[in-house]
């Protein structure tokens, strides 16, 4: 069952889990904790306020190394909740050039996110109603136009009428049977194309709540093309949806969406953990952290489509803690954040279930690019076992990146397929472990290649 459609904002934490479960192999704790950190945030929104705002942020603190699932966990889940998503490096804030009050530019970026989705999700809502609107209009633009008659009463009005909409009603017929698809139609489109040169609002603008891509938006005019019947449909349904939607309405539900199911995924938190000490560097971390602390505890931050409260945002963090610690962060940052949970080496038997398991799993979606060539492509069970555990041993001798390590090695195990694949139409192609060998030895064997290339 999807659940994206933005109604299902109570998940359980079981059902949560189980959802993850599709797409995500092992990591069972931090999912569980995860789906207790989104259910918490709930539960703290059906607080009476008095209480509620007693009641710290439980934000939560993955741990763990590269490539072992974090981003692609808290994804998910913002996917699964319906919720507005980003992802931002916290040390990016550290970098020079950035002060105090960018930190505020996550939750800008965050509206926009809100907005994407509610609009995504509005178009869906009128999709049916833009349908039939929009043929409407494609019937005007089909019929020949009438002409003024100079001589009158060459035949009566309400007969001229009637055989016009006769007409009208055949062409519908055409239309709906595909037969028209070949004629043309003039067609006014916005022209809403970004001017050449990308407009940069000079800083501080934003705050003040002045876009200047609109203002310059606002200036476009509207254009004349000459479109196929399809493509005319396909442009005139978005038009029509367009005048269907609130765009106020948009604005508020987006915020609130975003002020309720906001999700904020804080990559590299250990690169700015570090108390105040003697040296430079770490002031500055320091000071991203006192930065942050805000927002997390929960402000407000004027964005261009109004204010937007914090305090229920989820903040999701994230790092391999390789250097500093979790409790090297200050004190109020590690208050909001209780939840801390470690991540699992990915070995073999987790490299074989990623392959094969998953929706998106990698080797449907190899098989599904070559089937666009026409090339049928299948691997044999042992086959898979054995890149799998190429994948894993690769991460033991060579620099461990999780199961980013599979991308590499099915490249190279396909290298030779992908690029010739559209001379071999219809062919059937089973990868078995005696092809994994012939690929994937020579790199392997020669240290040099498999560190550049594997
Ligand atoms: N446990 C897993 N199950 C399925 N796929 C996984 C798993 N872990 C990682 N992947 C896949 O590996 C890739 C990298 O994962 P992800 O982006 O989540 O890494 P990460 O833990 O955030 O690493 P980094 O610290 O480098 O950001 C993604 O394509 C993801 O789908
Ligand atoms: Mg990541």
């Amino acid at each position: 069952m999807e659940v994206n459609n933005g109604e299902q904002f109570n998940l359980t934490p079981g059902h949560i889990v189980e959802e993850l479960d599709r797409y995500i192999i092992g990591q069972s704790k931090a999912k569980r904790s995860c789906a207790i950190a989104l259910r918490n945030r709930w539960r703290r929104q059906q607080v009476e306020p008095e209480l509620r705002d007693e009641i710290l942020p439980k934000n939560i603190i993955m741990i763990g190394p590269t490539g072992v699932g974090k981003t692609e966990i808290a994804r998910r889940l913002s996917k699964l909740a319906g919720a507005p998503f980003i992802k931002v490096e916290a040390s990016k804030f550290t970098e020079v050039g950035y002060v105090g009050r960018d930190v505020d530019s996550m939750v800008r970026d965050l509206v926009e996110m809100g907005i994407t989705l509610v609009k995504e999700e509005e178009e869906l809502r009128v999709q049916e109603n833009a349908k039939v609107n929009a043929e409407e209009k494609l019937l005007d633009l089909l019929l020949p136009p009438v002409v003024p008659t100079q001589t009158r009463e060459v035949e009566p009005e309400g007969d001229t009428q009637e055989r016009r909409k006769a007409t009208r009603e055949k062409l519908r017929k055409l239309l709906k049977a595909g037969s028209l698809d070949e004629r043309q139609v003039e067609i006014e489109t916005s022209d809403n194309s970004q001017p050449f040169v990308e407009i940069f609002s000079p800083a501080g603008m934003e705050e003040m709540g002045i876009n200047f891509k609109e203002m310059f938006g606002g200036m476009s005019k509207t254009k004349k093309r000459r479109v196929t019947v399809p493509e005319a449909l396909e442009i005139l349904i978005k038009q029509e949806a367009a005048k269907l939607i609130d765009i106020d309405r948009v604005q508020k539900d987006a915020i609130s969406r975003v002020e309720n199911h906001g999700i904020v995924f804080l990559d590299e938190i250990d690169k700015i953990a570090g108390r105040e000490s003697a040296r430079g560097p770490d002031v500055s971390r320091e000071g991203v952290q006192r930065d942050l602390l805000p927002i997390i505890e929960g402000s407000t931050v004027m964005t261009k489509h109004g204010p937007v409260k914090t305090d229920h945002i989820l903040f999701i963090a994230a790092g391999a803690f390789h250097v500093s610690k979790p409790n090297d962060l200050i004190p109020e940052i590690q208050g909001r954040f209780p939840i801390r949970v470690e991540l699992d080496d990915l070995g073999e038997e987790e490299f074989y279930r990623i392959l094969t398991e998953p929706k998106n799993a990698l080797l449907r979606q190899y098989s599904a690019l070559l089937s666009t060539e026409g090339v049928v492509l299948e691997f044999d069970d042992g086959a898979v076992k054995k890149i799998a555990s190429i994948g894993a041993n690769l991460n033991r001798t060579h620099e461990n990146i999780g199961a980013r390590r599979l991308h590499t090695v099915m490249e190279a195990l396909l290298d030779e397929l992908s690029f010739s694949a559209p001379e071999r139409v219809g062919e059937k192609v089973t990868v078995d472990v005696e092809y994994v060998e012939n690929r994937l030895k020579p790199i392997l064997e020669s240290e040099d290649l498999s560190k550049y290339i594997l």
